[in-house]
This record gives structure tokens, sequence and C-alpha cells, in this order.
């Protein structure tokens, strides 16, 4: 008996060397963990049940007969994040790359397949070459089967993917139709394919970096939600998301013991709104000053920053927040900011998270560049987004909420069931300027007349009041009392039930 039970051991040691001794200190070299070193950060101590240490590839082609790993480049299992439990696998860099066999395939579905049954997150941790090159339509075949879990389980589960190495191939498709993707600054990248591809097909030089480092796809491509330093910061910060997700779309948000009272008041929100319409102030203060704790998951920072999404509490349990940024572009609706959003929105209704939204937005941006980038097409999706949400939401105007923007940015008209506005705000069609300019052209050159015009048109106009007066604006409220107003709009809308028609799905302006 003792031999067996030594046997199983040994099986288990040689499992956990994966690509073996030399390849583990070559990805420790290159300032990577491997993927069982991330598993143990990522889960509670002690929490992991791993499945399938012992499966190997069944290809004979190229001599690979000759090298078989146990594991096939992926660890996979089940754990907990703060006692909530997690589905996930992590890419074995170590063996063949990472990359995707049938069999390995098969590990990651089987994965995908109980995540979905539990109604639990699923988390990929991705360091891998994609489709195993030796295995030919075996392994495309096999992202087939991935591919297909993902979207089945969009908008069941959670799906988070964390990029901590070279990803290309399969190895981003399928983190692409996940809801989070996350990156390791300088040693991660992602592509379709690679540097040396790009210069065979295009002739182009680029490095890894510059064709998809964590630069590139935080602030230009989109593709991915935030980056972070190390691999264990990343950890880290993935087990703070878990903590503001819901297991599923049916349990609803978690609640979290919080130590913020819900009817603390901030009597320097009174002053955050400049005098000068024009002038600037920091939307991120009033997020940080309204929700617990000053606590906030900030999705997407570093693109399209004239919009703020992300993650925060009140009162314990997870709202999305949705805020245009004055400090950026005046906080202008265009085509990036609107497709942020939109998914943020259409996530957070996905998972039953109410959704609170702060709006001081000048319109939408004119421009050629903006037209042809399909700014209609692109605006429409927050329009869609917002509407389509049936998730409790309360919004917030604090200063500007000018044209189709006022209405975009979760307005009562569009299904908004709370809708505060500060003092300063200034709900209409457009600014003082640009409205006289327009319905007073033929004054225009009568200076006085223009000036008393404008003074005229911000009176009656630049205020809550005329929205308030129609009941589209539910109540004036107090900047200080903010937090209060929201937190108990938001208990009371804690049953919310809105039922719409039946339909297979809708067809977003995608
Ligand atoms: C088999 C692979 C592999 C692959 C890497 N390796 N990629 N083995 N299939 N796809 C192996 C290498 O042979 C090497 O083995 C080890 O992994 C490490 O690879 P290196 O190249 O030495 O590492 P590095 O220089 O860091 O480069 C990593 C890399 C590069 C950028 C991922 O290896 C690469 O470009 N790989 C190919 C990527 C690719 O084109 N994949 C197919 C995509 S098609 P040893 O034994 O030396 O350790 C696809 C289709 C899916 O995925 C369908 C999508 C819709």
């Amino acid at each position: 008996m003792k031999d067996i039970l030594e046997k199983l051991d040994e099986r288990r040691a040689e499992a956990r060397l994966g690509g073996g001794r030399k390849r583990i200190d070559a990805q420790h070299a290159r300032g990577k963990l491997t993927g069982r070193e991330r598993i143990e950060l990522l889960l509670d101590k002690d929490s992991f049940e791993e499945f399938d240490m012992f499966v190997q590839h069944r290809c004979t082609d190229f001599g690979m007969e000759n090298q078989k790993v146990p594991g096939d480049g992926v660890v996979t299992g089940w754990g907990t994040v703060n006692g909530r439990t997690v589905f996930v696998f992590a890419k074995d860099f170590t063996v063949f790359g990472g990359s995707l066999s049938e069999t390995h395939a098969a590990k990651m579905t089987k994965i995908q397949d109980m995540a979905l049954k539990m109604r639990a997150p699923i988390i990929g941790l991705f360091d891998a070459g994609g489709a195993r090159i030796q295995e030919g339509v075996a392994a495309l075949g096999g992202y087939g089967e991935v591919f297909k879990r993902n979207v089945i389980a969009s908008g069941v589960v959670p799906q988070i993917s964390v990029i901590m190495g070279p990803c290309a191939g399969g190895d981003v498709y399928s983190p692409a139709m996940t809801d989070f993707i996350f990156m390791v600054r300088d040693t991660s990248y992602m592509f379709v394919t690679g540097p040396d591809v790009v210069k065979t097909v295009t002739n182009e030089t680029v490095t890894s970096e510059e064709l998809g480092g964590a630069k590139v796809h935080t602030t230009k491509s989109s593709v991915v939600d935030a980056a972070w330093d190390n691999d264990v910061e990343a950890l880290l910060q993935v087990r703070r998301l878990i903590d503001f997700l819901p297991a599923n779309n049916t349990d609803g948000a978690p609640v979290i013991e919080s130590f913020d009272v819900a009817d603390r008041i901030d009597a320097s929100l009174d002053t955050l709104v400049p005098e000068n319409p024009n002038k600037p102030y920091d939307m991120k203060e009033l997020i940080l000053k309204v929700v617990d704790e000053g606590d906030f998951f900030e999705i997407q920072e570093g693109f399209a920053k004239n919009i703020i999404t992300g993650f925060a509490r009140m009162e314990g349990r997870t709202v999305g927040i949705v805020a245009n940024q004055p400090m950026v572009l005046a906080g202008v609706l265009d085509s990036d900011a609107s497709r942020k959003a939109s998914r943020f929105v259409r996530f957070c209704d996905s998972f039953e998270i109410p959704i609170v939204t702060f709006v001081d937005v000048p319109g939408f941006l004119p421009g050629t560049a903006q037209e042809y980038g399909g700014l209609i097409k692109h605006g429409a999706k927050l329009l869609f987004a917002f509407t389509q949400a049936t998730v409790p939401l309360v919004t917030v105007i604090t200063r500007k909420a000018f044209g189709g923007a006022y209405v975009v940015m979760s307005s009562k008209h569009i299904g908004a069931d709370v809708n505060y506005a500060w003092p300063t705000a200034q709900i209409a069609v457009m600014g003082a300027k640009g409205a006289v300019e327009i319905i007073f052209r033929a004054d225009m050159s009568d200076a006085e007349k223009i000036a008393g015009r404008t003074k005229e048109y911000e009176e009656r106009f630049l205020s809550p009041f005329v929205a308030a007066e129609r009941g589209y604006i539910d109540e004036v409220i107090m900047p200080h009392s903010t937090r209060r107003r929201i937190a108990r709009a938001l208990a009371m809308l804690a049953a919310k039930k809105e039922e719409r028609p039946w339909k297979k799905h809708d067809n977003i302006p995608l």
C-alpha cells in the first residue's frame, strides 16, 4: 500500500514540474510565475482542487508520441476566493508554450461546463501560444469547443481572463469573448498573429510590445480592461474584482459588510461644481466621496477617459458606476466613450447589478472624425444599452445634460427609475451661446441684444427646474446629501421587477 501511495506522490510531483525545472527557471527569469503558482495566489489558501493532472495528449505526429507531459499544458480545477466558489484554468507556458491540444481543450471545456452547471465564475490565466501546431485541425476544433462554451456562458456566469504572457491565436480569441480581460505590464502580449507573421504579411517591423502590449490594449484598442505591474498584483486585483461580482445572473450582487453609514453627508460636495460652467472638476472625487469607503474598481481607466466606468458598493451591495468626466474633453460623448460605457452597462444589466449614473455632458462630439468613425452607431449602443437595462437605475445630474446626451445618459425617458439633479444642473438642448446663435441669428450684430437673449436663455433653461417642473427630474437635491439619496433610492429599488416582451435576443447596433 505504501508503495502505491509513494507512486501517487511521485506522479503528482512529476506533473507539478510541467515542462521541467529549466523551463520553470526560464519562466521565473522572465518575471513570470508558473500556472500553479498563479492559482495558489488567486485562490484562498489550500482551497484549490485540481482536476485532470495526469491527462496527456494523444498526438503521434512530428515525434510527439515521445514528448508527453502530464497535465498537457493547462492546470485546471476549482477553489474559492474569499469563500466563494470559482472555477479556474491556468495555461502552463513551460509545456509546449501552453499551446492548446485536443486533450488540453477537453480539460478546459470540462471546467467551463462545470462552471456553467454550478453557476460560478470562471477565471482563465493565459500564457500561451494558441493552437498546438503539431496537432493541426484537432487543436482548431478544440478551440471551437472552448469558444462555443464562452458564448453559452456569456451573461450566465462572469468570465474573466488574465493575460500573463505572450498570447496569440485562440488564446486571444477566447479571452475576447469573456467579460473582462486584464494584462500584466511588460511580460504579457496579445495579438492574433505575432511580429514575425506581421513582418511576412505586411512587411511591417513591430515589437511585441508595440503590437500587443498592455499599453496598446488599455489605451488604444480598448481590448483590455486594466493592467498591473506584475503577476502578484494582477491576481490580487482579480480577487478584489470577484468580491464585487455576483456568482451568476440570478444570485444578485453580493453584499459585503460596510462600515460606512448610508446617511453620511459630505459638505465639500456643495462646492465641487465651479461657478464658471466651462471650468472642469474631477468627477472621480464625487464617486469616491459617495460610494462605500471610497472603494472603486475602475474598468477601462486608460481608455476614453471622458467617461468613467467601474464597480463600487452602496450599503455593502455592488453597484455599477457610469459617469461623464468633465476633466477630459469636457466629458463629451464620443464613439470610444459610448462603446466603453455601453459594454459596461450591458455587463451590469446581465448580472443584475444596479447602475448609478452621474451626468455632466455637453453633448456628442461633433466633426468628421467622429461621424466617419460611426458615432451614430456607437452612440446608439449606449442609448440601446441604457434603454434595455431593467436593473435599478439611479441618475444624478451634477451640471450639464445637453441634447441627445441628456436622453442617452440614463434619463427618465428611457427608463431610469430615480432621477436627481443638483441645483447646479443645466438641462437643455444645448449651451446658451450655441442656442442664442441659432435662434436669434438675426440679432447677432447687436451685442447688447445678444447678451440679453443669452441671459434670458440661461435663466430659463440652464437650471434643473424646467425638467423638474415636468417630472423628468424627481427631485433637486443638495449635493452634500447625494450619498444618502442614492442609498435610499437603491434600497427602495431593490425589489424592482420589470418585464419586457419575449424575444430571442435583441439586435443592438454592433
Ligand atoms: C506548439 C508551441 C507553440 C504552438 C510555442 N510553442 N507556441 N508549440 N504549438 N502554438 C513552444 C515552442 O516550440 C517552445 O518550445 C515553447 O513553446 C516556447 O516558445 P518560444 O517561441 O521559445 O517562446 P517565446 O519566444 O516567448 O514566444 C512565444 C510565442 C511564440 C509568441 C507564443 O512561441 C509564437 O509565436 N508561437 C506561435 C503562435 C501561433 O502562431 N500560434 C498558432 C495560432 S493559430 P520549447 O520546447 O523550446 O520550450 C490559433 C488558431 C485558433 O490559435 C483559432 C482562432 C480563431
